[in-house]
Order: C-alpha cells, then sequence, then structure tokens
C-alpha cells in the first residue's frame, strides 16, 4: 500500500527550508495527515517526522520511539516548548528521513516541556528527556525549516550536504 504513503523530501529541497504555519484545529483532515505520516514514518523507518518533511507546510508532526520508550506514538500539532532546563545538555548522534544516511552528534536541552494540541483537538503538556527530547526538539526544528545540520559547523555541513547530494544524482540514474 504504497499508495497510502507520504513521499519523503530529501536535502536540498527547498520546502524542507520553509516555515509551516499553525493549523486552526486539528480536523479530521489534519488528523488523516498525522496518520498518514505515522505510517510514512515506520515505512521510511525513523522515530519522527516533520509535515514539511513531505511537503505540507502546517505545524504537524509525529513521533514514535517505540515501546520501550513510549506507550503510544505522539501525533503532535503546534508544537510549542514552553521550557527547558539550560543546567543539563543531552548530546546525541541524529540522523534525518530528509539526509539519509548521515549521522552526527547535536547537543540538545536534556530536559523540555512541549505544549501541542493531540490528534483529537486536545490541548496536552508533555515534558521528556534524553533522546525524547532530543526527537521533539529536532521535529519543531523542521517546522521552522532549521535541519540537524543547522547545528553543525559550516564544514562538516558543507560536507553532508554535497554527499547527500552526490548520492541522490547517482540514485537518479539507475
Ligand atoms: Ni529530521
Amino acid at each position: 500500500m504504497t499508495d497510502d504513503l507520504f513521499n519523503i523530501c530529501i536535502i536540498p529541497n527547498p520546502v524542507l527550508r520553509e516555515r509551516c504555519a499553525p493549523v486552526d484545529k486539528v480536523d479530521a483532515a489534519a488528523r488523516r495527515t498525522m496518520e498518514r505520516m505515522l505510517r510514512t514514518m515506520y515505512d521510511a523507518p525513523g522515530i519522527g517526522l516533520a509535515a514539511s518533511q513531505v511537503g505540507i507546510l502546517q505545524r504537524l508532526m509525529v513521533v514514535d520511539l517505540g515501546r520501550a520508550a513510549q506507550a503510544t506514538p505522539l501525533m503532535m500539532a503546534n508544537p510549542d516548548l514552553v521550557w527547558h532546563d539550560p543546567a543539563e545538555t543531552f548530546t546525541y548522534p541524529e540522523g534525518c528521513l530528509s539526509i539519509p544516511g548521515h549521522y552526527a552528534d547535536v547537543t540538545r536541552p536534556k530536559r523540555v516541556r512541549v505544549r501541542y494540541i493531540d490528534e483529537n483537538n486536545q490541548a496536552q503538556e508533555i515534558e521528556a528527556d534524553d533522546l525524547l527530547s532530543s526527537c521533539l526538539q529536532h521535529e519543531m526544528d523542521h517546522l521552522n525549516g532549521v535541519l540537524f545540520i543547522d547545528h553543525l559547523s559550516p564544514l562538516k555541513r558543507k560536507m553532508i550536504l554535497k554527499k547527500v547530494e552526490k548520492e541522490q544524482s547517482r540514485e537518479h540514474l539507475l
């Protein structure tokens, strides 16, 4: 059922640099979009996906670290970072479905609180640490057109961009 999946945009697709707009509410269409994003993310596979990665410029994102870490997948609209602990950071080798095959250490606040609207249009707040914290921040970055490579040195960022472009053009020849 690949018809049911979104295509994932790869760098340097300019849509990944766009700022997404808030949704008025999570209606049936927004919920369907997030469910389809989840299926696309599982198929990839990945642990997080933001709407701009599938060419939709709405503030929607999905996260699922798996059963061990999370009881149910998170479907989030209009996520807003309402608090972070400035005292502690967490470093994780991040990757991104829009930057396939490349990973690099990114340091972010270890603990965050995020307010959002869930798939039932209910306001929610979640406190997260470690990997979930990093993942939420990574996906919220996407909604502002920011990628994890923007947290790296310019040299490292350029290197990854070049490699991905080369790999993508090679793929298109096959
Ligand atoms: Ni990403």
